[in-house]
């Protein structure tokens, strides 16, 4: 996507790789709207870092962002040694696999990357086995969210009022975005239609990270606050719910999201708004049976109590907003089931959350994406 800062636009991925200096190359989100920069990690312990921190984050860029930290762990590892690789690989694979658990990405894209490493005769091999691998997880999620716009594109008419909820945009992948690709090729096709950005509370991803890309796009956007969601659409004036997804059931079309979909959901439900949900292949899980089963991320309570924002003078801030003394409780994502959902966006089609398991071929057959 282009960005303008400071009045010149660019390209940019989200998470890309410098390979002569082995480094992960993301941009710092912690700073947006406010600040765009762009940093490196050294290693694939701070690349573990930058995801667990949310320096990365969203379900595709996290993805992109341990296959890439997969490959830089096995291209710092030094000498000959097979089994001193595995070892030095396996310790690689679970730092990056620890940093964030609730989205399946990472751990498709580095299971991509570490079987493509097997056909390798040598550690140098292996290696190089292992960015190619990395750069084509990268490339392959690029060309799902692109097939996700054209097919989703239909589903959004002149005039609508669409609702999103949290940053399924391009910022959430490794470029495009999920939720968001539909949007940007309606645009494209020359619709116009306004979006409303859940605020997506504690960490605002809506207000901050999803306005600030529709607002570089030039699409038409309000912010609302998590709670007005029901009050718009109980007036009629919201048609469509597009969002993301940090891990989808392949056995039973269970969506896990951002904390406050599942309410979502609900509410469109009972409005009878149609429901869907964007998703590259890399967010399957074709293992799980139970959305219970989804290890649901509990995040510090910090981020319930308080806000970070910016001061008038430019100052980055925290300040607490509840009660002195009170804690809280913060779970990141929760699950929104099959029956509430009216269909699955994914690169090969829209399908009933249902339908997945039956057209596993199907999506199988477009390639990438960790399966
Ligand atoms: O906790 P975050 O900011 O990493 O949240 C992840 C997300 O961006 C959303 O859950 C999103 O809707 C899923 S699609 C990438």
């Amino acid at each position: 996507m282009n960005v303008s800062v400071r009045g010149v636009s660019r390209h940019y991925r989200t998470v890309a790789f410098d390979a002569p200096g082995n480094a992960v190359r993301l941009i710092e989100q912690r700073l947006l709207p406010h600040d765009f920069q762009i940093v490196e990690t050294a290693n694939f312990r701070a690349t573990a870092r930058a995801i667990r921190d949310m320096v990365v984050r969203g379900a595709g860029a996290i993805g992109a962002t341990a296959a890439y930290g997969l490959a830089q762990g096995a291209r710092a590892f030094k000498g000959k040694n097979p089994e001193r690789f595995e070892r030095h690989m396996e310790t690689v694979y679970q730092t990056l696999k620890e940093a964030r658990p609730t989205a399946v990405d990472p751990v498709n894209a580095m299971n991509e990357v570490r079987a493509a490493m097997q056909p390798g005769e040598s550690v140098e091999e292996k290696q190089a086995l292992a960015l190619a691998a990395a750069e084509e997880f990268a490339h392959a999620d690029v060309r799902h969210c692109e097939a996700i716009g054209q097919l989703g594109a239909g589903l959004i008419r002149d005039g609508m009022r669409v609702l999103t909820h949290c940053n399924a945009g391009w910022l959430a992948f490794v470029d495009i975005g999920s939720a968001t690709a539909p949007m940007y090729a309606a645009q494209a096709q020359g619709k116009k239609f306004r979006v409303y950005c859940d605020e997506t509370r504690p960490r605002s991803q809506g207000a901050t990270l999803t306005a600030w890309e529709l607002a570089q796009q030039g699409i038409e956007h309000r912010i609302i606050a998590d709670n007005a969601a029901g009050h718009f659409m109980q007036r009629g004036e919201i048609d469509l719910v597009i969002v993301g997804s940090d891990r989808t059931l392949g056995q039973t079309g269970e969506v896990a999201n951002k904390i406050g979909t599942y309410t979502k959901a609900v509410l469109a439900k009972r409005h009878g708004i149609p429901f869907y949900v964007a998703i590259p292949l890399s967010t399957i899980d074709w293992n799980l049976a139970s959305g219970f089963d989804i290890p649901i991320e509990g995040r510090h309570e910090s981020e319930v109590l308080g806000a970070w924002g910016v001061t008038e003078a430019g100052r980055r801030e925290y300040v607490r907003v509840a009660n002195p003394g009170s804690s809280a409780v913060n779970p990141g994502f929760d699950v929104t089931p099959a029956e509430l959902i009216t269909g699955i966006i994914t690169p090969a089609g829209i399908f009933k959350p249902r339908e997945l398991r039956k057209k596993r071929k199907q999506l199988d057959a477009i390639g990438g994406g960790g399966r």
